[in-house]
């Protein structure tokens, strides 16, 4: 199994660029489903979730065709199967997001339940109760969602806690459905946004993508288009707050600054210096030490659950002390264990984990327990003295691409080795 091995403590320094957006590419591949005829995705991340969701395409029997510059053809018009298998569903939740798109398109679906995972229960109670009440016929059975339906029908949807895919999916379903769909309590990520903007490009009538309530009017059909995906906001993030622990400064390009308001508030908060301008931005800290910042996860526009982890390693070398609570997830504090094997100073009570800086983390080995808990954890290991080595990094490759090879260019000391 691969692990990377990194010896911290220089400051990360230089141009970085960043890739397409995980949380954007995966509910595209799933709409190119509703669709008569081929889309050509551009600016996709080359990631182990992209290639499980290329997987459960093409068991379905859609024609992909990826190129070199990873752009993927997707012609979904020769489907004979509506199935998503437990085997790839428990490798990436995400797989969810093909049920809308079957069910409007072709009246069937067969979906794994994705089950428990590391950071909570995870519930797709909206998405299942949404599509019935569009007109679907589901019944879970054998561990699977077993969904029928004639063209469903526009609805007003009321969705009781704000889920990302859950009006996602919704949303998908909602293009092809009869009559107009109001989805109220919408999530209003970026990556809603690209779906919607992606669906819109193949016809669909969308309005209020990005606000909480998204009006869609059905339409028959639908046609393929290309579409290039969004940049990836955790992604920078995560460069720019390993640039802000260890006194370095980075350019980010190729990436989509508006997107990142709450997080850059929080840098900016911890003493670093931002410049933005459309698609890049400019950390600088003139070698200071950061200082600790409190910060509480909540949905778009509010600071984001998938920045929390790396946060949190900021202010365990920060000058202070800091708080951190999640309010969107239960148990996404895995890595809190971790970071205490590297000398970090942090206790959890409840959902805020309570933080106080210290001058210096130590390597150790430790393992990544999902995907930004690792990334939490390879930024924890750039600040450090000394050696540390993470294990099970394939959470990290399910959503960042190249990472050690992006960490490298920006002056770090890692390596990836294989047990
Ligand atoms: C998405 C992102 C993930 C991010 C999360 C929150 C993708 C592929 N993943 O995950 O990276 O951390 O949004 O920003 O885009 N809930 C219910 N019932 C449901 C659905 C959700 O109760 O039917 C709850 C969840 O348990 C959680 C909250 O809603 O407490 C938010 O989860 P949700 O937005 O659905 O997360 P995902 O879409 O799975």
């Amino acid at each position: 199994m691969d692990e990377l091995v990194i010896r911290g403590g220089g400051p990360l320094e230089g141009k970085v660029r960043i890739s397409g957006a995980k949380n954007a590419v995966l509910p595209i591949l799933s709409a190119t489903l509703l669709a008569d005829s081929a889309s050509l995705i551009r600016n996709v991340p080359h990631l182990n979730d992209v290639t499980t969701m290329m997987a459960l395409l093409g068991r379905m029997g859609v024609q992909l065709t990826v190129s070199d510059k990873m752009e993927i053809e997707i012609d979904p018009t020769m489907i004979n199967d509506y199935m998503a298998a437990y085997e790839l569903v428990r490798t990436m939740r995400a797989s969810i997001l093909v049920l809308g798109p079957l069910l409007a398109r072709y009246g069937r679906a067969e979906v794994s339940l994705p089950g428990g995972c590391a950071i909570g229960s995870r519930p797709v109670n909206i998405h299942i109760d949404g599509l019935r009440a569009m007109g679907a016929e589901i019944v879970i059975e054998g561990g699977y969602i077993r969904a029928r339906c004639g063209r469903l029908r526009g609805t007003r949807l009321v969705m009781d806690t704000v889920t990302v895919t859950g009006t996602e999916n919704l949303l998908m379903a909602a293009t092809l459905a009869k009559g107009e769909t109001i989805l109220e309590n919408a999530a209003r990520e970026p990556e809603v946004v690209d779906l919607a903007n992606y669906l819109s490009a193949m016809g669909a009538q969308i309005e209020g993508a990005g606000t909480d309530t998204i009006r869609v009017q059905g339409v028959d059909r639908l046609k393929g288009c290309p579409y290039s995906v969004v940049p990836d906001r955790i992604e920078t993030g995560t460069f720019l707050v390993g640039a802000a622990m260890t006194g370095g400064r980075i350019l980010v390009q190729d990436t989509c600054p508006h997107t990142l308001d709450a997080v850059l508030l929080k840098l900016q908060e911890a003493g670093c210096h931002i410049n933005t301008g459309e698609d890049w931005i400019e950390l600088i800290t003139n070698g200071n030490r950061p200082k600790a910042v409190n910060v509480r996860t909540a949905p778009y526009p509010a600071f984001p659950t998938d920045m929390q982890a790396q946060f949190t390693v900021l202010n365990a070398v920060a000058e202070g002390a800091g708080a951190i609570t999640e309010t969107v997830f239960e148990n996404r504090f895995m890595h809190v264990n971790e970071l205490q094997r590297m000398g970090a100073d942090m206790r959890i009570e409840g959902n805020t984990v309570f933080i106080k800086g210290v001058e210096k983390l130590t390597g150790a080995p430790v393992m990544a327990t999902d995907l930004r808990a690792s990334a939490s954890l390879i930024l924890a290991a750039l600040a450090a003295e000394g050696e540390t080595v993470v294990r099970r990094i394939y959470h990290i490759d399910r959503g960042y691409e190249r990472i050690e090879e992006k960490f490298h260019q920006l002056g770090a000391d890692i390596r990836r080795t294989t047990d």
